[in-house]
């Protein structure tokens, strides 16, 4: 049976294709071919960073697909150590220089940086927005205290918030913080950076509906209502990681997915990262 459903969502006017390809890693030719490939085969959304030196690469791969620009959803990110306003400017005409595009669609904060009043951050990134060099702005990796102080102090909606998440973690309270303040959640580490496959439950639900443990991993995202931007240049991954959209997990394989999270494995976890909500 073939399910019909979103696969686009939409918050605060932003169009934000539930499916993306993730690109951190992703160097040179290797990065140019799989947005070029990924682009070919239908995805709409590209996650690139400052931080990735990428940029350039994710531009070509754009130029190299003959996919229209307007058709597809570009997201970038500034570090922590840019957020200072001045420093924002001059990287984030830095990303748009690396890019070759006068805007890009979302630009997110990519870690907070404590040191940094969010009114300062935040103001940058908003100043961005009126500036044009960005349709829509957002945050990553912030928790439920941090988004409300960046609501407190935002003049535009902060339309997304990049959070880690797949079935190996609980982000229950993230995830309500911000769907309460009507933002989208883009989940990244979708594959569990690889320890996906191989998982048996995974493997196993994978086999019932003729699919992957990756893709059953991306649909128990898509099911919460959440993006996801798996990262792979493999062409046989990127076709899998798009197919995800013609089959629906039961609400027993949802709980018994729901049941993993308290294996609590959080792939990323760097010395800059906030204090996490707790389960
Ligand atoms: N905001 C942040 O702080 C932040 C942090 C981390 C990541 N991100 C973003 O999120 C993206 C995704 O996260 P990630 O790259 O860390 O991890 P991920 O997407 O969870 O995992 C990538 C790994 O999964 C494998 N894979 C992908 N599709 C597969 C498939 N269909 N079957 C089997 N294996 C598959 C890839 O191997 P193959 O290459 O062999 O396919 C790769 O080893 C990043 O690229 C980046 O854009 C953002």
């Amino acid at each position: 049976m073939q399910v019909v459903e979103a696969q686009v969502i939409e918050v605060f006017g932003a169009r934000i294709p539930t499916i993306g390809l993730g690109t951190m890693t992703l160097k040179e030719d290797v990065c140019v071919q799989a947005v070029k490939t990924a682009l070919q085969l239908g995805y709409r959304h590209l996650d690139t960073a400052a931080f990735y030196g990428n940029e350039r690469e994710n531009g070509e791969g754009l130029r190299a697909s003959g996919v229209n620009r307007n058709d597809v959803f570009i997201c970038t990110k500034v570090r922590q150590g840019d957020l200072m306003p001045d420093d924002f400017a001059r990287v984030l005409e830095q990303s748009l220089k690396n890019l070759q595009l006068p805007y890009v669609d979302l630009l997110l904060i990519h870690w907070n940086n404590p040191d940094i009043p969010l009114k300062l951050s935040v103001g940058a990134l908003c100043k961005a927005k009126k500036d044009g060099f960005t349709k829509h702005v957002g945050v990553a990796n912030f928790t439920t205290a941090m988004l409300d102080e960046a609501w407190a102090v935002t003049s535009e909606p902060l339309v997304c918030n990049q959070i880690e998440m797949h079935p190996f973690i609980n982000q229950d309270k993230v995830l309500a913080a911000s769907k309460k303040h009507g933002m989208a959640v883009v989940a990244y580490c979708p594959i569990a950076r690889g320890k996906v496959p191989g998982a048996e439950a995974l493997e196993r639900i994978g086999k019932a509906h003729g699919k992957t443990s990756a893709q059953v991993s991306l649909r128990y995202l898509v099911q919460m209502g959440v993006c996801a931007i798996p990262r792979t240049a493999t062409p046989e991954h990127l076709k899998q990681n798009l197919d995800v959209f013609d089959f629906t997990l039961s609400d027993a394989e949802m709980a018994e997915l729901k049941k993993l999270n308290a294996t609590n494995m959080r792939v990323v976890n760097p010395p800059h990262a906030p204090k996490w909500d707790t389960p």
